[in-house]
This record gives structure tokens, sequence and C-alpha cells, in this order.
């Protein structure tokens, strides 16, 4: 990397996020040499106060215990803490400033400064941060980026007030609005599938074989300690409005002429455009309620962050639909949710049976499918009706698929998606990042469907079970099961 110094600063260093996600990655970044060692500081910032040992003890608890030691200590020399006395007190951006100033004062790289300016704190005091960042803490000959972290505002009014916000104090090239979903293979490798050499899913990705489109993400554990944020917010905006619809942006758009960042967020943004607004009618909320099996499972509730009338939701079915020639009338049908029965997230194309089929489905159940799934391993898995060993025509779905914890298909070292992403934006790459109008649109296909969701009583589900029932309605209505074909033994209609 071609700078003097490197300077990751960390806004929010004593959140969550910071210590489950952003610390490990950077650690993980330094460990691995993808940063220059000598030339590279992570400074934290945030309004706690921290004697800096302690401040230390919390980012090494999220680092993994496994780590080399020797290499984690080298690793906090490098992470110095500034507290700053409110998020909108110049004073201390001046004090962060000299800290960085100082340190790459003693720099004896070559090259410009590069200062990469990381937000993982509430929409709320994006304002004040980046008005005192641009300020005080700008370098003046250097290169300075900024990372913001979802939620990117809390709908499209005031997604639009924050990038009118961000547009007059950075340049676009300046801004990086992360979605660690982009980070993830998982997400990334629906290009290469699509667009690379399989002309068995190019020819049959689109409404002509396609019945449905489903993404399943369901986690086991609850919201338990974040109800600060997730009050607020609820899970349609936590992980369906960005995370999966990245997922489902990237499944369905259009090829984009070439790999160029240009070209990826334009057949990114085309996709959007066509996104009908989710209907309100079409959406499912609930929240969790205490598990009648086990007494550490409590309602979402129960939590003490979380208000006691809180009507926040926790889980959350959708039905997206697209308007252009390739999607027109396929639902694509979105659940997620916490406290479930089991932690799952995977896309999956269910392939309509074609009419003269010599082995329809008895049942009515669609055919076969096609996942690309990030959780519980990270895999592809295509199911084929294919006969069954044994006498007579006994057909089943067999899944012909890829596990990649097999290492055969790995280098070494895979990094998290923060790794990724955040490596990305210390070398200047836009492409999985999320620009301004994309990220606007993002919000224009999910407002109405939020602000509805907000006025109804979520319905209730109890904590470990597979949510609630009134799902199955809406999944009845439309045709739609999320399980996915594999080991399904087809009843063939005699
Ligand atoms: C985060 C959400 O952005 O993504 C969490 O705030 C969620 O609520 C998480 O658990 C899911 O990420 P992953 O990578 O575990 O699927």
């Amino acid at each position: 990397l071609p700078f003097r110094h490197v300077a990751i600063v960390v806004f929010g260093a004593s959140g969550d996020l910071a210590k489950k996600m952003t610390y490990p990655a950077l650690f993980s970044l330094m460990a691995n040499n993808m940063l220059p060692k000598d030339r590279t500081h992570f400074i934290g910032a945030a309004r706690s106060k921290y004697k800096m040992e302690d401040f230390h003890k919390k980012i090494s608890s999220g680092i993994k215990q496994s780590s080399d030691q020797q290499v984690l200590s080298k690793f906090l020399e490098k992470c110095p803490y500034i507290s700053l006395s409110a998020y909108d007190d110049g004073p201390s951006y001046q004090r962060l400033d000299s800290e960085i100033a100082k340190l790459e004062s003693q720099s004896t790289g070559s090259g410009k400064n590069l200062r990469v300016y990381y937000i993982a704190l509430p929409p709320s005091v994006f304002g004040d941060v980046s008005e005192n960042l641009r300020k005080y803490a700008w370098h003046k000959e250097g290169i300075n980026r900024i990372i913001v972290e979802k939620p990117y505002g809390k709908d499209y009014q005031s997604a639009k007030v924050l990038s009118n916000k961000l547009a007059s104090l950075f340049t676009e090239e300046e801004v990086f609005r992360i979605d660690h979903y982009l980070g993830k293979d998982s997400v990334k490798s629906v290009l290469p599938l699509r667009f690379g050499a399989n002309p068995f899913l190019s020819s049959t990705w689109s409404r002509e074989h396609v019945q449905y489109v489903t993404v399943n993400f369901k986690e086991a554990f609850g919201a338990e300690g974040r109800g600060g944020y997730f009050d607020e917010f609820g899970i349609i905006r936590d992980v369906m409005q960005n995370h999966l619809m990245q997922w489902i942006i990237l499944a369905g758009m259009e090829r984009p002429n070439s790999l160029s960042v240009k070209d990826i967020h334009q057949a990114k943004l085309k996709f959007i455009n066509d996104c009908r607004p989710v209907r309100p009618s079409d959406v499912i909320i609930g929240q969790y309620t205490a598990s009648s099996k086990d007494p550490n499972k409590k309602a979402y509730k129960d939590d003490e962050t979380v208000k006691k009338d809180s009507k926040a939701s926790t889980f959350a079915t959708a039905v997206l639909y697209i308007d252009n020639d390739r999607w027109r009338d396929v639902p694509f049908v979105i659940r997620c949710g916490k406290a479930l029965d089991e932690t799952r997230a995977e896309l999956t194309l269910h392939y309509k049976t074609p009419p003269d089929s010599l082995f329809p489905s008895e049942s009515g159940r669609t055919g076969t499918t096609f996942t690309i799934r990030d959780h519980p391993e990270k895999s592809h898995v295509l199911t084929a009706t294919t006969k069954k060993p044994g006498r007579g025509f006994t057909v089943l779905n067999a899944p012909l698929s890829i596990d990649f914890s097999n290492p055969k298909y790995t280098d070494s070292y895979v990094p998290t998606a923060y790794e990724v992403l955040i490596y990305d934006a210390v070398r200047g790459d836009h492409t999985w990042f999320v620009p301004r109008e994309e990220a606007e649109e993002a919000w224009r296909v999910w407002d109405d469907a939020i602000k509805n969701s907000e006025s109804r009583n979520p319905l209730k589900y109890e904590y470990g079970s597979e949510g609630p029932k009134e799902e199955k309605d809406l999944l009845k209505q439309l045709g739609v099961e999320f399980e996915t074909g594999e080991g399904r033994t087809v009843d063939v209609a005699k």
C-alpha cells in the first residue's frame, strides 16, 4: 500500500460492533500482513472514559482466544484510545487530529498519509461526527475516507437528509457505505454462478423457469442486550432492507456490462428501480415471547434493555415483486427472524415443474431448487430430480452440492466480510460498497411496509419456535415453502 502512514479511526470504539466485528477484523488484517505493520495505527474514539489497559482488555475479548498472544500485544500497542467529551465537541476532534498527526510525523514511510474514519454509531450522531471530522480532523494533503455503517438513516426521507449532509462535506469518492453482506463470498458468488460459465443456471434464471425465490434468514438467538438499538429499528431495518436486499439485488439484477464498479453499480440500481414498493398487506411481523422449555430464553420484552411496551418486530416475512421482464409476477419471499429454532441464511430459487414432465409431483410441490447458503455452512446446493435406486420409478430430488468448509476449495485463510470490506476501503475500491442513490432507493422499496408495520401489534411466537403460526397462511396463499428440495422424495403421480 503506497501510504506514508495508515490511520484507521474507529468511532463507537466502546460499542458492541467494534468489539465483535471491527477490531477482530483489524487484528486479522494486521496479523495476515495486509496492512503495513510499522506504519498503521488503529485509533479508538468514543465518549466513554477508559484507562488504556481496560480498553485493550475490552477489544481483546472480541478477538479469538487462540490468536498468537505476541501478535496480539503488538497489535494492542497500535491501538490508542481517545475519549471525546461529546460527539459535537470541536476541541475533542482537534485532540484527535493532533494525536493522528503525531503518529504520522513519526512514520518513516513514503507517499501520502491515509486516514480512514470508520463510523460505527447510530444515525442520530452521524451529522455531528461528520461535520467535526471534516472541520478538524480531515488531513489537508493526505487521503481521507469515511466508512458509514448501517442503519443508513431510518427511512427514505432521513436517508436523503443524511446523503445531503454527507455530500455537503465529502466527495462521493470519500464515502464508503458499508453493508457487510457485500463482503461475503456467499453473496458475491451469485455473480460467477450467474454470469460465469454455467448455462444450466443462467438460462433458467428467470420467470420462465423459476416459480418463486426465497431468502430464509433465521437466528437461534434473540436481540439480547441490543434493545437500545433494536427497539428503534426492528428487524426489517436491521437485516431485510439492507443485507437481504443486497443478496436479492445481486441474484436478480441483469448482467452488468463488465465487472467495473460503474457497471456493477448501474446494474444494481436498475434492479432496485424495478422493485415494486412492498405492500403492507404482504408483510407479517412478529415478536418473540419466552420459551416454555428453557428459562434462559426470555421474551424480547423481558430484556432489561427493551421498553416494556415495545412493539419492535423481531420477525418478518415479506413479499417483493420486481416489475421487469425477467421477474414479473415471481414472488421473492423474504423471511428473517431472531430467537427461532435454528440459525440459517440462504437464498433459494424454486423451479417450476415443466407441464410436460413425465414425473410430476403428486403433492403439487415444486420440483428442484438451487440454494446459496451462508449459514449453517457455506455451500451451494442444486437439487436434481432423479430415479431413486430400486424397482419402479420412484423419483427423488437429490442434492448436487459443494460445501466450502472442505479445505480443497480454499487457499488457506478466508477473511471475514469485515476484513474484506475494510481492506477494500483502505485500497479505495468502491465496488462492494453502497453508492448514494442505491442506499436511498432501497428505502423507497421498504418505506410504506416499515411504517405500516410500526402501527401494528406484532404477532407472538415462542423463543425457539419456527415463528408466528400466521406466517403459514401467507405462504399457503402464495403457494410458497421455504424448504429446499434436498433429500425430498417426490410422490410421482401415477
Ligand atoms: C447485523 C445485524 O448487521 O447482521 C444483526 O445487526 C445480525 O442483528 C447480523 O445478527 C447478521 O450477520 P451474519 O453475518 O451473522 O449473517
